[in-house]
């Protein structure tokens, strides 16, 4: 089933290709339009980048990220909405200053460091660390993003629109509400509980008695600090860091990161074959002219039409109470697959294609350029097929055909996905999140083929590929050689620019071996000496947070930096 998502990521494309406006009647279900659309053009002359309101790439991104501390603390504001399970007999942990188990709905984190934060007791009485086991599956519902980080502004929106309707600003604390509420809602699916991620991930569980046992109950010394009453209602958390402040609190930070990249959070599995996503443009129509113009991490659900509210329950109902099981494709690794296979190459052309760093490495520019021309070709290599050779070149007109370079094109762009579309079996028991995330993969490899193959193809016109060099042709001229190169290097800024993946954000340089690498997480902030650790705007104004402050832009769009992980903690750069 064809969706209305690849209209958005190809129209613009088609109708400007050919200078002129095409109306198209595209039928949801697909029709013959659609079918047209479907097998557009390999032609790279032709060929555009995917539309503004495309979301192809937040999707494959965000699908990609799932269960990632990394990329889900650069972008707060969840899309996603997964359902899962935490297999039998996992450990989980919980915090408290009473000696019971709890009896009403409670968090459990997957870590002992963090549910340590909520062990609160004094010296002399010390406090409570349970340790429970998962007796059965629990089944379970993700929400993506920094979900649990109780600031206004987007991370709480979709938890807020599933269980409320509306995004409720005024209730961003209110954590017993929310839990109370999630549960009750939750429980015409049979769901045991809530994943979501703060500075490290934790369940909110609805019922302690049911499919959990006690491994152990422990009386631990209790953290001697002046310990916070739960952010925000504290903000002046700087100054109150003495070392066994900062060593617990790192602690916490330190236990996030260890699950900073794929695979992520290792104790919940999540069913990608149920994913809703608020990215899904044939689901969530409203939302599209709100982002309309905005940077990503100023996406919000606020804002989303009463009758998309309905559609995206609706699919959640539908996804936690389905039958079919999907195609047992295993999106997780496909996506990461892609990933891998460009994201160390894209960047290494970046580099290449930096003439700052290349004179750095005291690199001509002709030098530069046939290093990147043998770099495309080496990631083209399962692609470029013998026949793929330029018919003849006497002209530049005719260099600057490249419809000889279409089949590789073609095969780099569908080598993820042809297995899948040309597969009647496969491809009819998708479920719909499957063919939205095989869309947002289609449209993600195609434009990263689209951008390689055709600078490929120009590197080769250019006579600049070893095995296809230009029999009489006069050597590139040094002022071509120079458009070339720039333009190569913003075709690839681009491209990394809309793939936008965070395993490109990176502390540059690399932290020293006592420190760690950090994205401002909630609710600690803290970095200008003397300023509130986190910004009070966020939890007071309900308009969220004033930009044009610089130094609230500086966690807003959250920048790594390297914090120390031993003591002495520093002030200035701590939490
Ligand atoms: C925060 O700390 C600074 C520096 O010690 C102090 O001057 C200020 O009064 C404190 N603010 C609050 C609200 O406690
Ligand atoms: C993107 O969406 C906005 C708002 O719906 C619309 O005004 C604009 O024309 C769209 N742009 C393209 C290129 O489709
Ligand atoms: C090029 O490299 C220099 C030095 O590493 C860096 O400061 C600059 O930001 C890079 N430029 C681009 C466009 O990436
Ligand atoms: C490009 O080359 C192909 C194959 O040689 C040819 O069929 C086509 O007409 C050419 N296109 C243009 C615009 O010259």
């Amino acid at each position: 089933m064809l969706r209305f998502l690849q209209l958005l990521c190809i129209l613009v494309g088609v109708t400007t290709a050919y200078g002129r406006q095409v109306p198209f009647q595209i039928s949801k279900d697909g029709g013959k339009t659609s079918q047209e659309l479907m097998h557009r053009t390999w032609d790279l002359d032709h060929a555009r980048r995917p539309g503004v309101n495309c979301t192809s790439n937040v999707l494959f991104d965000t699908v990609n990220s799932l269960l990632q501390h990394w990329p889900n603390t650069r972008y707060r504001n969840g899309h996603n909405l997964v359902p899962g399970t935490v297999p039998p007999n996992t450990l989980l942990y919980h915090g408290t200053n009473v000696p019971d188990a709890p009896t009403v709905p409670e968090w459990l984190a997957t870590d002992p460091e963090h549910s340590y934060l909520f062990c609160r007791g004094t010296a002399a009485a010390g406090c409570w660390q349970f340790t429970f086991i998962t007796t059965r599956p629990l089944k379970i519902l993700y929400f993506d993003g920094s979900s649990a980080a109780k600031m206004r502004g987007g991370p709480m929106d979709s938890q807020d629109i599933l269980v409320w309707g509306e995004v409720r600003p005024e209730w961003t604390m209110n954590e017993r509400r929310r839990i109370n509420d999630l549960c009750d809602w939750g429980k015409q699916f049979e769901l045991d509980g809530f994943v979501r991620m703060e500075m490290d991930f934790e369940i909110m569980l609805c019922d302690f008695a049911n499919g959990m046992e006690i491994v152990s109950k422990l009386n631990l010394a209790a953290p001697r600090i002046d310990m916070p009453s739960p952010p925000p209602h504290h903000d002046n958390l700087t100054v109150h860091i003495l070392d066994d402040d900062a060593a617990l609190m790192t602690t916490v930070l330190q236990a996030g990161s260890w699950h900073n990249h794929y695979p992520g959070e290792p104790r919940v599995q999540l069913d990608l074959s149920g994913l809703v996503s608020f990215y899904d443009t044939s689901l969530v129509r409203s939302l599209i002219p709100q982002r309309h113009g905005q940077q990503r991490h100023e996406h919000r659900l606020q804002g989303i039409a009463p009758d998309d509210v309905r559609a995206v329950r609706d699919a959640v109902a539908g996804t936690l109470t389905r039958e079919e099981k999907g195609s047992g494709i295993d999106w997780k690794a496909l996506l990461r697959v892609i990933t891998l296979r460009y994201a160390d190459r894209l960047e290494l052309l970046r580099h290449l294609l930096n003439s700052t760093e290349a004179e750095m490495a005291s690199r001509p520019p002709l030098d530069s350029a046939k290093l990147v021309q043998r770099e495309l070709r080496i990631m083209l290599t399962p692609y470029i097929i013998n026949s793929a050779v330029p018919a003849s070149i006497r002209s530049h007109a005719e260099a600057r055909n490249y419809s000889w370079a279409s089949p590789v094109f073609k095969y780099c762009a569908t080598t993820h996905t042809n297995f899948i579309t040309s597969s009647q079996a496969l491809s009819s028991v998708l479920t719909e999140s499957e063919s939205l995330i095989m869309e947002a993969v289609s449209e993600t490899n195609r434009e990263i083929c689209r951008v390689v193959v055709r600078m490929w193809a120009e590197g080769v016109a250019e006579g600049l590929d070893h095995l296809l060099p230009r029999p009489s042709s006069p050597a590139v001229s040094s002022g071509r050689l120079k458009n070339l190169l720039s333009r190569w290097q913003g075709e690839i800024d681009e491209l990394i620019e809309w793939l936008d993946w965070s395993i490109w954000i990176k502390c540059r340089p690399a932290c020293s071996f006592e420190e760690m690498c950090y994205l401002p997480t909630w609710p600690f902030y803290g970095r200008h000496k003397g300023r509130p650790n986190h910004p009070r705007e966020l939890y007071d104004s309900p308009m969220g947070v004033d930009e044009r402050d610089d130094t609230e832009n500086d966690w807003l769009i959250p920048k790594p930096r390297c914090i120390r992980r031993v003591a002495p903690y520093s002030t200035s750069q701590l939490p």
